[in-house]
């Protein structure tokens, strides 16, 4: 059974599971009012609860377990977990009781605990090797997060007009986890894909060159996007969906090719694969149809953002547990996800053509999507607990975590 040192060390096995019990609420609200069991829904609670509770546990799982690996540091200590899960669980309550300013604080604290420990664990680094330059989008997916939610909270209180709560709403419910997407997916996925990328064996000098012609062009890539938001307050709708499906499209295209078929044939690396196209199809297709932006959303929110948490949620947990054979099979698990996952989508963009029917379609699709969560959660469940032998799991993470740093882009 593992220890309070293993959670620390890898935090996952508390925020994925906590993650998917907070998506059930947030999806649950349309289900229960369709079969009426409540009679008042709130599209801002359910908003909120899916980016700033459920999205996010599963970006703080995968971020505080790997960044003190990528950065050979020391692991969360207890402080730093018992302070994040105090905040999730708080930011949980204020937003069932509609105290949106102290969970949107809870929020901008949780960004902050975050930002400080990556820069701790950087700071303090024993390895010689920086971190990867689509990293830099996760320093932005926090600024997004911070000043989209300070946004909010001034628009609240009416101390900025409603132009704060129109530019900060999506700055955070997408400009955050895109960001989160082009930094972590922008490293990850061409690898679990099986990119062959030109590699070169360069001179230091030339490796910092490399280094930092890639962060500028990220950097410039993250200002752009950033305009988007001001683009949409000011209700240049199609423009700036335009832009923002732009710059995600080239990022992505640049850091992952995924317009090329992935080469490795595992199922949980086709679903990371997919998901890419799910975001960039989304965002495109809102400027095809900006009158029905937020249904189409949910492609970038269930096909791209949900079925990558579950694929790659899938791969940390088997192989953290010592079996990541198993990720070679086509896992009933990734099949019921997916095939949920899809009929979530199809019914939620069904209930936008069908206004009659609009509710009772959002219930089936909140049903669909809590059989796949349940599905998900009984799947890792009794693997939360599992651990390969210390020495067997540290010399194939060595081995892993070498094979990706090898691999230098040289564009
Ligand atoms: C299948 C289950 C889902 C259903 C039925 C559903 C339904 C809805 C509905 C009806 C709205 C409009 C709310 C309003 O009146 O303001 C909405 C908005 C939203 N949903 Fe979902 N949703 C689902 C899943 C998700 C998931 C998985 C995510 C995130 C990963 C998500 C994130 C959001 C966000 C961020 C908004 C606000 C979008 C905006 O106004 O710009 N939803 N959802």
């Amino acid at each position: 059974m593992i220890r309070w040192g293993g959670l620390r060390r890898e935090p996952f096995r508390i925020f994925f599971p906590l993650g998917i019990c907070f998506s059930l609420l947030g999806v649950s609200h349309w289900l229960f009012y369709a079969i009426g069991v409540t009679h008042t829904y709130s599209g801002f609670y359910h908003a909120t609860i899916q980016v700033g509770s459920y999205m996010a546990c599963f970006v703080f799982g995968f971020l505080l377990t790997a960044l003190p690996r990528f950065a050979s540091a020391p692991p969360a200590t207890t402080t730093e977990l018992l302070t994040i899960i105090g905040l999730f669980m708080v930011q949980l309550l204020c937003v069932s009781w509609g105290r949106w300013i102290f969970a949107e604080l809870c929020f901008i604290g949780l960004l902050v605990m975050l930002a400080i420990f990556a820069g701790r664990r950087f700071a303090g680094r024993s390895s010689s090797v920086g971190p990867p330059t689509e990293f830099v989008w996760i320093l932005v997916s926090l600024l997004f997060g911070v000043s989209g939610t300070a946004l909010l909270i001034l628009g609240q209180l009416g101390v900025l007009g409603l132009w704060a709560l129109a530019m900060g709403r999506p700055m955070v419910q997408q400009g955050f986890l895109l960001s989160i997407v082009m930094g972590v997916g922008g490293f990850m996925a061409p690898r679990l894909m099986g990119r062959g990328f030109p590699t070169v064996t360069p001179t230091l000098e030339e490796a910092r060159r490399i280094r930092q012609r890639r962060t500028r062009l990220h950097m410039l890539a993250a200002v752009v996007l950033g305009s988007t938001f001001w683009m949409e307050q000011a209700g240049a709708m199609r423009v700036a969906y335009l832009v923002r499906a732009l710059v995600v499209t080239a990022e992505l295209a640049w850091t992952t090719q995924f317009y090329r078929p992935a080469k490795v044939a595992d199922l949980y690396v086709r679903f990371v694969w997919i998901s890419l196209w799910m975001i960039v199809a989304g965002l495109w297709l809102i400027v095809l149809v900006p009158a029905h932006r937020v249904a189409l959303l949910h492609i970038v929110f269930l096909g791209g953002f949900s079925v990558m948490a579950f694929a790659v949620g899938t791969m940390v947990v088997l192989s953290h547990s010592g079996q990541a054979p198993l990720l070679r099979r086509p896992l009933w698990v990734l099949r019921l996800t997916g095939t949920m996952l899809a009929a979530a989508l199809a019914f939620r963009l069904a209930a936008d053509v069908l206004p009659h029917q609009f509710f009772a379609l959002l219930g089936i699709a909140a049903a669909c999507w809590i059989i796949a969560g349940m599905g998900w959660l009984m799947f890792v469940a009794p693997r939360l607990g599992q651990q390969p032998a210390a020495d067997e799991f540290e010399r194939l993470h060595a081995e892993a975590k070498q094979r990706l740093l090898n691999t230098t882009p040289v564009c």
